[in-house]
């Protein structure tokens, strides 16, 4: 089969187009034959090997040499002791434990399956599993009516759903990216938008009740000074310097006007987002896909991604 591997990190020019051996199911292991993968900012970081988080599994050298980890299409082959799924079923995934997704196949436990969203694409689907689980869980399972939300990175996979959801669930959203996405937020819902390379939003004196933040790299100190008594802040992703802070901070007893700051540790999975499945097959809530690439156009699609232009998601079509 053909897939897009690389050997070492580095930059959108490590990956290769190459033919693979296709793999075969063993036990409760299943072969999807794929037909959408979405980018997320997690390739971008595993292809980087940064932040060193990104290096879990293979600190010096990649571990998992096909990137790619949402993803939607066809069961091709099931391993013997598998029982719930069937050659022919369509289904999807997030496989970021094994990647694997920039393939014409992939091999994933039967267990991360779950059947394709009925009235969904196969592109809509593989844009939901990691973005929309982060939106769910940082923004639907916690946003109220009335209160001040930002979301930073607002413009990329998880806040555009992130933005959905904290103005469906009432708040005033104020989102945050750079001058291209701007246009993009408020078509989306954002009542404010920031330009992060014009404005600092710790520094404007605005306070905020939720923070949900994509692309963590500032103190603990100015994330506090953003909060209203209170308000939490939801690290998400960025520096490994500010993660081990935040989480340092959450040993420390609530204080400071009970204002809370903690690492939103996602619960990845398919299954988690029925929530948004069900809130996109009636309309409330939509998936902007930014481009579509082929399978040897991965490395464009990546750097795509990594230049900054991605409204949205883009993804990957293996006819
Ligand atoms: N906590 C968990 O359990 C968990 C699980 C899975 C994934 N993650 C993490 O979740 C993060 C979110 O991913 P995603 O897929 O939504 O990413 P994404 O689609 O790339 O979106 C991130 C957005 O943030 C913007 N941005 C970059 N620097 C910024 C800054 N200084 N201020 C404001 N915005 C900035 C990016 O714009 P540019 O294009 O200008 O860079 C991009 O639009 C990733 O870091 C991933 O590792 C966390």
């Amino acid at each position: 089969m053909r897939a897009v591997v690389y050997t070492k990190y580095g930059s959108p020019d490590e990956l290769r187009l190459t033919d693979v051996p296709t793999p075969e199911p063993q036990g409760t292991q299943v072969v999807v034959k794929l037909h959408a993968v979405s980018l997320n900012r997690s390739d971008w970081e595993c292809l980087h090997g940064k932040p060193l988080y990104a290096r879990i599994g293979g600190l010096r050298r990649p571990k998992r040499r096909i990137l790619g980890s949402d993803i939607a299409g066809r069961v091709e082959a099931v391993g013997p002791d598998v029982t719930g799924v069937e050659v022919g079923d369509e289904v999807f995934a997030d496989i970021l434990d094994s990647m694997g997704g920039f393939a014409e196949f992939a091999c994933v436990a039967e267990r991360v399956l779950e059947p394709m969203p009925t009235g969904l694409s196969y592109e809509e689907a593989a844009c939901l599993p990691q973005a929309g689980a982060i939106a769910l869980q940082g923004i639907h399972e916690r946003a109220k009516a009335g209160q001040h939300v930002l979301i930073n990175g607002g413009g990329g996979g998880a806040g555009m759903y992130a933005i959905q959801l904290a103005k469906l669930a009432g708040a005033e959203v104020t989102a945050v990216d750079n001058a291209e996405k701007l246009d993009f937020m408020r078509s989306l819902g954002a009542d404010h938008v920031i330009d992060y390379e014009r404005e600092d939003f710790t520094r404007g004196g605005r306070e905020y009740d939720l923070i949900l933040d994509m692309v963590g790299h500032r103190s603990v100190r100015v994330y506090r000074r953003a909060l209203k008594p209170g308000g939490r802040y939801l690290f998400v992703g960025g520096s490994v310097n500010v993660l081990l802070r935040v989480l340092l901070s959450g040993l420390v007893p609530a204080r400071r006007r009970g204002k809370k700051l903690r690492v939103l540790a996602v619960r990845l999975g398919a299954k988690h987002v029925t929530a948004l499945v069900e809130l996109i097959g009636d309309g409330t809530i939509t998936t902007h896909i930014d481009r579509r690439f082929d399978l040897d156009e991965v490395p464009d699609a990546l750097r795509y991604l990594g230049e900054g232009h991605v409204k949205g998601k883009v993804v990957v079509t293996i006819p």
